[in-house]
Protein backbone atom coordinates (compact mmCIF):
# COMPACT_ATOMS: atom_id res chain seq x y z
CA UNK A 1 0.00 0.00 0.00
CA UNK A 2 1.03 3.43 -0.83
CA UNK A 3 0.01 6.08 1.26
CA UNK A 4 1.26 8.54 -1.64
CA UNK A 5 -1.24 8.06 -3.80
CA UNK A 6 -4.00 10.09 -3.85
CA UNK A 7 -6.76 7.73 -4.96
CA UNK A 8 -6.41 6.87 -0.94
CA UNK A 9 -6.85 10.07 0.18
CA UNK A 10 -10.00 10.86 -1.91
CA UNK A 11 -10.17 13.49 -4.75
CA UNK A 12 -9.83 16.62 -3.06
CA UNK A 13 -8.85 17.03 0.73
CA UNK A 14 -8.98 20.18 3.12
CA UNK A 15 -5.40 21.48 1.59
CA UNK A 16 -6.93 21.66 -1.69
CA UNK A 17 -7.37 19.43 -4.66
CA UNK A 18 -4.58 16.58 -4.99
CA UNK A 19 -3.19 16.03 -8.81
CA UNK A 20 -2.14 12.66 -9.68
CA UNK A 21 1.00 11.56 -8.11
CA UNK A 22 3.56 9.68 -10.48
CA UNK A 23 2.78 5.68 -9.28
CA UNK A 24 6.04 3.76 -8.78
CA UNK A 25 8.37 7.50 -8.16
CA UNK A 26 8.59 7.61 -4.98
CA UNK A 27 12.49 6.35 -4.10
CA UNK A 28 13.74 6.34 -0.72
CA UNK A 29 17.77 7.44 -1.05
CA UNK A 30 20.05 5.04 0.58
CA UNK A 31 21.74 7.69 3.28
CA UNK A 32 18.24 8.01 4.74
CA UNK A 33 17.18 4.41 4.11
CA UNK A 34 16.85 2.53 7.73
CA UNK A 35 17.71 -1.17 7.10
CA UNK A 36 13.88 -2.46 7.01
CA UNK A 37 12.26 0.56 4.38
CA UNK A 38 11.09 -0.32 1.63
CA UNK A 39 9.53 2.51 -1.21
CA UNK A 40 7.88 4.64 1.23
CA UNK A 41 5.66 5.08 4.14
CA UNK A 42 2.89 2.31 4.11
CA UNK A 43 4.65 0.79 0.69
CA UNK A 44 5.81 -2.34 2.77
CA UNK A 45 2.45 -4.68 3.23
CA UNK A 46 4.08 -5.23 7.00
CA UNK A 47 3.67 -1.66 7.49
CA UNK A 48 2.12 -0.30 10.65
CA UNK A 49 1.56 3.14 8.97
CA UNK A 50 -1.40 2.77 7.08
CA UNK A 51 -3.44 1.00 10.20
CA UNK A 52 -2.05 4.15 12.52
CA UNK A 53 -3.30 6.71 10.11
CA UNK A 54 -6.89 5.17 9.35
CA UNK A 55 -7.20 4.90 13.18
CA UNK A 56 -5.92 8.19 14.02
CA UNK A 57 -8.35 9.67 11.01
CA UNK A 58 -11.14 7.29 12.43
CA UNK A 59 -11.10 9.07 16.06
CA UNK A 60 -10.18 12.67 15.11
CA UNK A 61 -12.18 15.66 13.69
CA UNK A 62 -10.32 16.54 10.36
CA UNK A 63 -9.21 19.83 11.58
CA UNK A 64 -5.79 18.54 9.76
CA UNK A 65 -4.83 16.77 6.82
CA UNK A 66 -1.31 15.32 7.80
CA UNK A 67 1.21 13.27 5.59
CA UNK A 68 0.97 9.88 6.38
CA UNK A 69 4.15 9.38 8.48
CA UNK A 70 3.61 7.95 11.71
CA UNK A 71 6.30 8.94 13.79
CA UNK A 72 7.25 7.20 17.17
CA UNK A 73 10.38 8.74 18.34
CA UNK A 74 12.95 11.49 17.58
CA UNK A 75 15.93 12.81 18.41
CA UNK A 76 17.90 16.19 17.50
CA UNK A 77 17.00 16.92 13.71
CA UNK A 78 15.82 13.81 13.35
CA UNK A 79 12.65 11.81 13.52
CA UNK A 80 11.66 7.92 12.76
CA UNK A 81 8.09 6.63 12.23
CA UNK A 82 6.54 3.41 12.94
CA UNK A 83 8.06 1.60 10.27
CA UNK A 84 11.85 2.53 11.32
CA UNK A 85 12.35 5.22 8.58
CA UNK A 86 13.81 8.13 9.52
CA UNK A 87 13.37 11.48 8.25
CA UNK A 88 14.72 14.75 8.59
CA UNK A 89 12.39 17.26 10.07
CA UNK A 90 12.25 20.30 8.21
CA UNK A 91 9.10 21.61 9.79
CA UNK A 92 10.31 21.45 13.38
CA UNK A 93 6.76 22.01 14.77
CA UNK A 94 6.12 24.95 13.22
CA UNK A 95 9.51 26.20 15.04
CA UNK A 96 8.52 24.70 18.20
CA UNK A 97 11.54 22.52 18.16
CA UNK A 98 14.26 25.13 16.83
CA UNK A 99 16.59 23.56 19.42
CA UNK A 100 15.80 19.75 18.05
CA UNK A 101 13.76 17.22 18.98
CA UNK A 102 14.81 16.35 22.94
CA UNK A 103 17.48 18.78 23.82
CA UNK A 104 19.48 16.98 26.09
CA UNK A 105 19.60 19.85 28.41
CA UNK A 106 15.82 20.85 28.14
CA UNK A 107 15.07 17.03 28.58
CA UNK A 108 17.09 16.61 31.61
CA UNK A 109 15.12 19.80 33.13
CA UNK A 110 12.19 18.39 32.24
CA UNK A 111 13.18 15.16 33.96
CA UNK A 112 14.56 17.19 37.35
CA UNK A 113 11.20 19.25 37.62
CA UNK A 114 8.75 16.36 36.74
CA UNK A 115 10.79 14.72 39.91
CA UNK A 116 9.98 18.10 42.16
CA UNK A 117 7.03 19.74 41.51
CA UNK A 118 4.53 20.14 38.45
CA UNK A 119 1.69 22.27 39.16
CA UNK A 120 0.81 24.95 41.61
CA UNK A 121 -1.39 27.46 39.68
CA UNK A 122 -1.37 30.89 40.06
CA UNK A 123 -2.87 31.18 43.62
CA UNK A 124 0.54 30.37 45.17
CA UNK A 125 4.01 31.08 43.91
CA UNK A 126 6.30 28.55 43.22
CA UNK A 127 10.37 28.35 43.22
CA UNK A 128 10.69 28.25 38.89
CA UNK A 129 8.67 30.95 38.99
CA UNK A 130 10.98 34.17 39.10
CA UNK A 131 13.93 32.75 37.38
CA UNK A 132 12.15 32.53 34.20
CA UNK A 133 10.37 34.97 34.12
CA UNK A 134 13.21 37.18 35.03
CA UNK A 135 15.88 35.48 32.52
CA UNK A 136 13.12 36.23 30.08
CA UNK A 137 12.54 39.82 30.57
CA UNK A 138 16.12 40.10 30.27
CA UNK A 139 16.52 38.39 27.39
CA UNK A 140 13.59 40.36 26.00
CA UNK A 141 14.83 43.67 27.36
CA UNK A 142 11.57 44.80 28.93
CA UNK A 143 10.68 45.31 32.90
CA UNK A 144 8.21 42.52 32.81
CA UNK A 145 6.83 39.31 31.33
CA UNK A 146 3.13 37.08 31.60
CA UNK A 147 3.79 33.60 30.51
CA UNK A 148 0.84 31.88 29.22
CA UNK A 149 0.83 28.56 27.60
CA UNK A 150 -0.57 28.38 23.66
CA UNK A 151 0.60 31.02 21.24
CA UNK A 152 -3.21 32.28 20.94
CA UNK A 153 -3.57 32.40 24.44
CA UNK A 154 -0.42 35.06 24.41
CA UNK A 155 -1.66 36.89 21.41
CA UNK A 156 -5.05 37.32 23.37
CA UNK A 157 -3.05 39.07 26.60
CA UNK A 158 -1.66 40.82 24.09
CA UNK A 159 -4.66 42.51 22.54
CA UNK A 160 -6.61 42.36 25.74
CA UNK A 161 -3.21 44.08 27.73
CA UNK A 162 -3.35 46.87 24.31
CA UNK A 163 -6.78 47.64 24.97
CA UNK A 164 -6.85 48.22 28.77
CA UNK A 165 -3.43 50.37 28.00
CA UNK A 166 -5.39 52.25 25.56
CA UNK A 167 -8.61 53.28 27.68
CA UNK A 168 -6.13 53.56 31.23
CA UNK A 169 -3.24 54.89 29.56
CA UNK A 170 -3.67 56.57 26.14
CA UNK A 171 -7.16 57.84 27.23
CA UNK A 172 -9.49 55.77 24.40
CA UNK A 173 -12.85 55.94 25.06
CA UNK A 174 -14.48 53.32 26.55
CA UNK A 175 -15.67 50.29 24.25
CA UNK A 176 -13.76 52.09 21.44
CA UNK A 177 -10.17 50.82 21.41
CA UNK A 178 -9.12 50.05 17.67
CA UNK A 179 -5.87 47.16 16.70
CA UNK A 180 -4.29 47.77 13.58
CA UNK A 181 -3.14 44.54 11.89
CA UNK A 182 -2.06 42.98 8.71
CA UNK A 183 -3.21 41.34 5.26
CA UNK A 184 -2.32 37.69 5.32
CA UNK A 185 -1.65 37.37 8.98
CA UNK A 186 -1.65 34.28 10.93
CA UNK A 187 -2.19 34.94 14.72
CA UNK A 188 -4.01 31.93 15.78
CA UNK A 189 -7.52 30.46 16.33
CA UNK A 190 -9.29 31.85 19.00
CA UNK A 191 -12.88 33.21 17.78
CA UNK A 192 -11.49 36.79 18.23
CA UNK A 193 -7.87 36.21 16.73
CA UNK A 194 -9.94 34.40 13.22
CA UNK A 195 -12.15 38.01 12.92
CA UNK A 196 -8.89 39.60 11.81
CA UNK A 197 -7.67 36.84 9.69
CA UNK A 198 -7.94 37.44 6.10
CA UNK A 199 -7.56 33.47 4.94
CA UNK A 200 -11.21 32.47 4.47
CA UNK A 201 -10.48 28.51 5.52
CA UNK A 202 -9.80 29.82 9.37
CA UNK A 203 -12.45 32.46 9.71
CA UNK A 204 -15.75 31.85 7.45
CA UNK A 205 -18.39 29.83 9.49
CA UNK A 206 -17.11 31.20 13.26
CA UNK A 207 -18.96 34.78 13.19
CA UNK A 208 -20.08 36.65 14.90
CA UNK A 209 -16.57 38.36 14.48
CA UNK A 210 -15.14 40.41 17.20
CA UNK A 211 -15.05 44.03 15.95
CA UNK A 212 -12.49 47.00 16.89
CA UNK A 213 -9.21 45.12 14.29
CA UNK A 214 -8.15 47.17 11.27
CA UNK A 215 -6.48 45.03 8.17
CA UNK A 216 -4.23 46.83 5.96
CA UNK A 217 -1.83 45.54 3.14
CA UNK A 218 1.50 44.20 5.01
CA UNK A 219 4.56 45.68 3.75
CA UNK A 220 2.64 49.13 3.33
CA UNK A 221 3.61 52.02 5.48
CA UNK A 222 1.14 54.46 3.96
CA UNK A 223 -1.73 52.36 4.74
CA UNK A 224 -0.97 51.95 7.42
CA UNK A 225 -0.60 55.66 8.70
CA UNK A 226 -3.88 55.72 7.24
CA UNK A 227 -5.36 53.46 9.07
CA UNK A 228 -3.94 54.72 12.73
CA UNK A 229 -5.99 57.19 14.15
CA UNK A 230 -6.84 58.16 17.90
CA UNK A 231 -8.78 54.64 18.77
CA UNK A 232 -5.77 53.06 17.90
CA UNK A 233 -3.98 51.34 20.92
CA UNK A 234 -1.77 48.58 18.74
CA UNK A 235 -0.51 47.74 15.72
CA UNK A 236 0.00 44.20 15.53
CA UNK A 237 2.00 42.72 13.54
CA UNK A 238 4.76 39.35 12.38
CA UNK A 239 8.00 40.88 11.86
CA UNK A 240 8.04 38.19 9.08
CA UNK A 241 4.58 36.16 7.96
CA UNK A 242 5.03 32.39 8.24
CA UNK A 243 1.42 31.20 7.57
CA UNK A 244 1.29 33.10 4.76
CA UNK A 245 4.81 31.57 3.19
CA UNK A 246 7.65 33.04 4.82
CA UNK A 247 6.75 36.57 4.31
CA UNK A 248 9.71 38.91 4.45
CA UNK A 249 8.44 42.93 4.54
CA UNK A 250 10.66 45.62 2.60
CA UNK A 251 13.52 46.92 4.12
CA UNK A 252 12.38 49.87 6.31
CA UNK A 253 9.36 48.80 7.18
CA UNK A 254 9.72 47.14 10.61
CA UNK A 255 11.49 50.60 11.84
CA UNK A 256 8.80 52.82 9.82
CA UNK A 257 6.00 50.65 11.96
CA UNK A 258 8.34 51.79 14.86
CA UNK A 259 8.48 55.23 14.04
CA UNK A 260 4.76 55.71 13.51
CA UNK A 261 3.63 53.78 16.85
CA UNK A 262 5.96 56.41 18.86
CA UNK A 263 4.37 60.05 17.06
CA UNK A 264 1.00 58.19 17.26
CA UNK A 265 1.14 57.37 20.80
CA UNK A 266 0.43 53.50 19.77
CA UNK A 267 2.02 49.74 20.86
CA UNK A 268 3.84 48.18 18.56
CA UNK A 269 3.03 44.37 18.98
CA UNK A 270 4.95 42.17 17.28
CA UNK A 271 3.89 38.46 17.33
CA UNK A 272 7.46 36.57 17.20
CA UNK A 273 6.27 33.17 18.29
CA UNK A 274 7.35 32.11 15.05
CA UNK A 275 9.63 34.31 14.33
CA UNK A 276 11.51 34.71 17.56
CA UNK A 277 13.72 32.81 19.63
CA UNK A 278 16.81 32.42 17.16
CA UNK A 279 15.04 31.25 14.01
CA UNK A 280 16.08 34.26 11.71
CA UNK A 281 19.67 34.36 12.71
CA UNK A 282 18.93 36.95 15.75
CA UNK A 283 16.96 36.39 18.70
CA UNK A 284 14.39 38.12 17.27
CA UNK A 285 13.08 38.77 13.89
CA UNK A 286 12.79 42.30 15.13
CA UNK A 287 16.54 42.22 15.41
CA UNK A 288 17.40 42.43 11.71
CA UNK A 289 16.14 46.00 11.64
CA UNK A 290 17.20 47.37 14.82
CA UNK A 291 13.61 47.41 16.18
CA UNK A 292 12.21 47.32 19.84
CA UNK A 293 8.78 46.65 19.54
CA UNK A 294 6.96 47.58 22.84
CA UNK A 295 5.15 44.29 23.01
CA UNK A 296 6.86 40.81 22.25
CA UNK A 297 4.80 37.58 21.96
CA UNK A 298 6.48 34.55 21.94
CA UNK A 299 5.24 30.82 22.22
CA UNK A 300 6.65 27.29 20.18
CA UNK A 301 9.99 27.59 21.18
CA UNK A 302 9.95 29.00 24.37
CA UNK A 303 8.46 25.26 25.63
CA UNK A 304 11.75 24.10 23.74
CA UNK A 305 9.71 21.35 21.98
CA UNK A 306 8.54 19.15 25.69
CA UNK A 307 5.35 21.73 27.13
CA UNK A 308 3.36 24.42 25.51
CA UNK A 309 4.77 27.76 27.13
CA UNK A 310 3.62 31.73 25.39
CA UNK A 311 4.20 34.83 27.05
CA UNK A 312 3.97 38.32 26.36
CA UNK A 313 6.87 40.81 27.04
CA UNK A 314 6.56 44.50 27.73
CA UNK A 315 7.55 47.47 29.99
CA UNK A 316 6.13 48.33 33.11
CA UNK A 317 3.92 51.35 31.96
CA UNK A 318 1.86 48.74 29.88
CA UNK A 319 2.25 44.85 31.32
CA UNK A 320 1.55 47.04 34.39
CA UNK A 321 -1.96 47.98 33.54
CA UNK A 322 -3.24 44.02 34.59
CA UNK A 323 -4.58 44.04 38.06
CA UNK A 324 -5.14 40.68 40.11
CA UNK A 325 -8.36 38.81 38.36
CA UNK A 326 -8.42 40.25 35.50
CA UNK A 327 -6.20 38.02 33.52
CA UNK A 328 -4.69 34.65 34.00
CA UNK A 329 -4.96 30.78 33.03
CA UNK A 330 -4.29 27.80 35.45
CA UNK A 331 -1.60 26.49 33.60
CA UNK A 332 0.26 29.59 32.45
CA UNK A 333 3.68 29.64 34.01
CA UNK A 334 3.61 26.19 36.07
CA UNK A 335 6.77 24.87 37.54
CA UNK A 336 6.95 22.47 34.91
CA UNK A 337 7.09 25.18 31.87
CA UNK A 338 8.94 27.30 33.77
CA UNK A 339 11.58 24.90 34.33
CA UNK A 340 11.94 23.92 30.77
CA UNK A 341 12.06 27.30 29.48
CA UNK A 342 14.30 28.82 31.48
CA UNK A 343 16.99 26.42 30.12
CA UNK A 344 15.43 27.61 26.65
CA UNK A 345 15.88 31.09 27.49
CA UNK A 346 19.84 30.11 28.70
CA UNK A 347 20.32 28.53 25.63
CA UNK A 348 19.61 31.68 23.43
CA UNK A 349 21.46 34.05 25.65
CA UNK A 350 24.69 31.43 24.43
CA UNK A 351 24.41 33.03 21.08
CA UNK A 352 25.01 29.63 19.50
CA UNK A 353 21.67 29.08 18.16
CA UNK A 354 21.37 32.56 16.53
CA UNK A 355 24.57 31.97 15.03
CA UNK A 356 23.97 28.72 13.77
CA UNK A 357 21.06 29.89 12.10
CA UNK A 358 22.59 32.66 10.16
CA UNK A 359 25.71 30.84 9.06
CA UNK A 360 23.64 27.85 8.27
CA UNK A 361 20.79 29.62 6.72
CA UNK A 362 23.03 31.35 4.58
CA UNK A 363 23.89 28.00 3.22
CA UNK A 364 20.15 27.07 2.69
CA UNK A 365 19.54 30.35 1.43
CA UNK A 366 22.23 30.16 -1.18
CA UNK A 367 21.51 26.64 -2.47
CA UNK A 368 17.86 27.23 -3.00
CA UNK A 369 18.07 30.88 -4.92
CA UNK A 370 19.95 28.03 -7.22
CA UNK A 371 16.58 26.06 -7.64
CA UNK A 372 15.41 29.27 -8.76
CA UNK A 373 14.12 28.22 -12.41
CA UNK A 374 15.01 24.87 -11.76
CA UNK A 375 11.50 23.87 -10.57
CA UNK A 376 11.21 26.46 -7.55
CA UNK A 377 9.69 29.95 -8.75
CA UNK A 378 10.89 32.30 -5.70
CA UNK A 379 12.23 31.88 -2.67
CA UNK A 380 12.40 34.31 0.58
CA UNK A 381 13.46 33.85 4.33
CA UNK A 382 15.79 34.77 6.67
CA UNK A 383 18.30 32.01 8.75
CA UNK A 384 17.02 28.48 9.18
CA UNK A 385 13.63 29.51 7.69
CA UNK A 386 12.39 29.79 4.13
CA UNK A 387 9.07 29.94 2.16
CA UNK A 388 9.71 28.10 -1.17
CA UNK A 389 6.93 28.55 -4.50
CA UNK A 390 7.19 25.34 -6.91
CA UNK A 391 6.54 26.26 -10.15
CA UNK A 392 2.97 25.29 -10.39
CA UNK A 393 3.19 23.81 -13.33
CA UNK A 394 5.21 20.89 -12.01
CA UNK A 395 3.15 20.59 -8.66
CA UNK A 396 1.28 21.41 -5.73
CA UNK A 397 3.11 22.00 -2.45
CA UNK A 398 1.42 18.99 -0.71
CA UNK A 399 2.70 17.03 -3.55
CA UNK A 400 6.17 18.18 -3.22
CA UNK A 401 6.19 17.66 0.38
CA UNK A 402 4.71 13.58 -0.13
CA UNK A 403 6.87 13.04 -2.52
CA UNK A 404 10.12 14.82 -0.11
CA UNK A 405 8.45 12.84 2.92
CA UNK A 406 9.31 9.36 0.53
CA UNK A 407 12.76 10.60 0.26
CA UNK A 408 12.82 10.94 4.16
CA UNK A 409 12.50 15.12 4.52
CA UNK A 410 9.47 16.26 6.13
CA UNK A 411 8.30 19.87 5.28
CA UNK A 412 4.87 21.52 4.87
CA UNK A 413 3.20 23.29 2.18
CA UNK A 414 0.90 26.35 2.44
CA UNK A 415 -1.20 28.40 0.34
CA UNK A 416 -1.14 25.86 -2.62
CA UNK A 417 2.28 26.12 -4.37
CA UNK A 418 4.46 26.94 -1.27
CA UNK A 419 6.38 24.50 0.88
CA UNK A 420 8.23 25.69 4.15
CA UNK A 421 11.96 25.10 5.11
CA UNK A 422 12.42 25.34 8.95
CA UNK A 423 14.59 22.55 10.09
CA UNK A 424 16.03 22.70 13.61
CA UNK A 425 18.77 25.47 14.72
CA UNK A 426 21.14 21.82 15.81
CA UNK A 427 20.57 20.68 11.47
CA UNK A 428 23.93 20.08 10.70
CA UNK A 429 25.85 21.75 7.63
CA UNK A 430 25.84 18.40 5.54
CA UNK A 431 21.98 17.66 6.45
CA UNK A 432 21.19 20.80 4.90
CA UNK A 433 22.76 19.68 1.58
CA UNK A 434 21.12 16.67 1.82
CA UNK A 435 17.50 18.49 1.96
CA UNK A 436 18.52 20.69 -0.91
CA UNK A 437 19.20 17.56 -2.92
CA UNK A 438 16.29 15.34 -2.14
CA UNK A 439 14.37 18.87 -2.91
CA UNK A 440 16.32 19.10 -6.34
CA UNK A 441 15.88 15.67 -7.12
CA UNK A 442 11.76 16.67 -6.43
CA UNK A 443 12.04 18.94 -8.47
CA UNK A 444 13.54 17.28 -11.74
C1 LIG B 1 2.88 34.04 14.29
C2 LIG B 1 1.98 33.10 15.05
N1 LIG B 1 1.20 33.57 16.02
C3 LIG B 1 0.40 32.75 16.73
C4 LIG B 1 0.35 31.41 16.48
C5 LIG B 1 -0.57 30.53 17.28
O1 LIG B 1 0.14 29.69 18.14
P1 LIG B 1 -0.56 28.42 18.79
O2 LIG B 1 -0.80 27.44 17.69
O3 LIG B 1 0.44 27.91 19.80
O4 LIG B 1 -1.83 28.89 19.43
C6 LIG B 1 1.14 30.88 15.46
C7 LIG B 1 1.09 29.44 15.14
O5 LIG B 1 1.48 28.99 14.09
C8 LIG B 1 1.98 31.74 14.73
O6 LIG B 1 2.76 31.29 13.74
Amino acid sequence: MNLFQPELRGAAGPDGPQGEVEKGSLIVDDVLRPQEATDAPGGDEMSRTPEAVREAERWTAHNYHPLPVVISSAEGAWVTDVDGRRYLDCLAGYSALNFGHRHPTLVAAAHAQLDRLTLTSRAFVHDQFADFCRELAQLCGKDLVLPMNTGAEAVETAIKVSRKWGYRVKGVPDGQATIVVADGNFHGRTTTIVSFSTDREARDDFGPYTPGFRIVPYGDLAALAEAVDETTVAVLLEPIQGEQGVVVPPPGYLPGVRRLCTERNVLFVADEIQSGLGRTGETFACDHEGVKPDMYVLGKALGGGIVPVSAVAADAEVLGVLRPGEHGSTFGGNPLACAVATEVVRLLATGEFQRRSAELGARLHAGLRGLVGEGLVAVRGRGLWAGVDIDPALMTGRQACERLAARGVLAKDTHGSTIRLAPPLVVEAHELDHVLEQLAAVLR
